[in-house]
């Protein structure tokens, strides 16, 4: 039905020749996706998605995440929650337990309830869920750095959520306080790529939570401001490659420079709701690599 364009692949071949690494993600199809409200600088009622290039996109994302090794499993998405194709926002998930978010926003509410559905039903355990009406957690704030969680606050997530989660998960938390409201989850600003090395664009963060940052990562990759606003960090890692929406020739050499592969897989209608692929992938084993 839809036209399924092969994604922008460095030499595909080479891409699904590589041993699997055991990753898994949920997608969610973008049957419902559109941009009908504006909760982040990016939305623009007047820029409306388009729904085959959406479509093509969804499925070139698919193909790259799967010709890395990744396994993927697609969950329908429902009539009015035009931004259910960020599945990475609904929950946590870290070694077959979740906990469910609770969203910022009326308007992505409701996708909290049918990502905890579609997790239950596909063997993964709940943890108690955030009850206090004055904290809010969304996923794309939460990110796995060696042992720990890292973890954003500030626009969507709030730090008292930070606590709760390191005591569901019992592990570490290390809060960051975003401070750049176009990067207003942490996930467009940090991208752990081993237990040594992470993209990151540290002009997102306060003073104290950079140098938290820096004295965690040893192998910091920090991309300039340009990079970060091209969703550099809102990048996918399954084992040694790293799927991303766009990439410039001088982070390319340095990624490849540490034995990264780059596959470029464009979502520019995505963008246009201030997501890109980290925010359509949850990861179904937060820290895994
Ligand atoms: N329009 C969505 C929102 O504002 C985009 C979600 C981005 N998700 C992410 N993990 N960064 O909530």
């Amino acid at each position: 039905m839809h036209n399924v364009e092969k994604s922008t692949l460095v030499a595909a071949d080479s891409v699904s020749a590589r041993v699997g690494s055991g990753r898994r993600f949920l997608l969610c199809r973008p049957s419902h996706f559109d941009v009908t409200f504006e909760i982040n600088p990016w939305m623009n009622r007047e820029n409306r998605p388009d729904r085959e290039r959406s479509f093509s996109e969804w499925e070139g994302l698919r193909q790259a995440l799967e010709g890395c090794g990744a396994q993927t499993f697609a969950q329908d998405s429902v009539e009015g929650l035009s931004d259910m194709v960020f599945p990475a926002d609904i929950a946590v998930v870290r070694g077959g337990r979740f906990l469910r978010a609770k969203f910022r926003h009326e308007e992505r509410r409701a996708e909290a309830a049918y990502g905890a559905a579609w997790l239950t039903t596909n063997g993964f355990a709940e943890l108690e869920p955030l009850t206090d009406a004055e904290a809010f957690l969304e996923g794309g704030d939460v990110l796995a750095f060696a042992d720990a969680l890292v973890a954003g606050h500030g626009f969507r997530t709030t730090r008292s959520a930070h606590e709760h989660m390191a005591a569901v998960f019992q592990s570490e938390v290390v809060s960051i306080q975003l401070r750049d409201p176009r990067l207003y989850h942490l996930d467009m600003s940090f991208c752990p790529l081993d237990s040594r090395t992470a993209i990151m664009a540290p002009s997102a963060w306060d003073e104290k939570s950079r140098k938290r940052v820096l004295d965690l990562v040893p192998d910091p990759l920090v991309v300039s401001e340009a990079e970060a606003m091209n969703f550099s960090a809102n990048s996918v890692v399954i084992g040694k490659n790293v799927v991303m929406s766009a990439c410039s020739d001088g982070l390319a050499a340095a990624l490849e420079a540490r034995g990264i592969t780059v596959v470029v897989s464009s979502i520019g209608e995505f963008l246009k709701a201030g997501g890109g692929i980290r925010c359509m992938t949850l990861d179904l084993n937060l820290g895994s690599r």
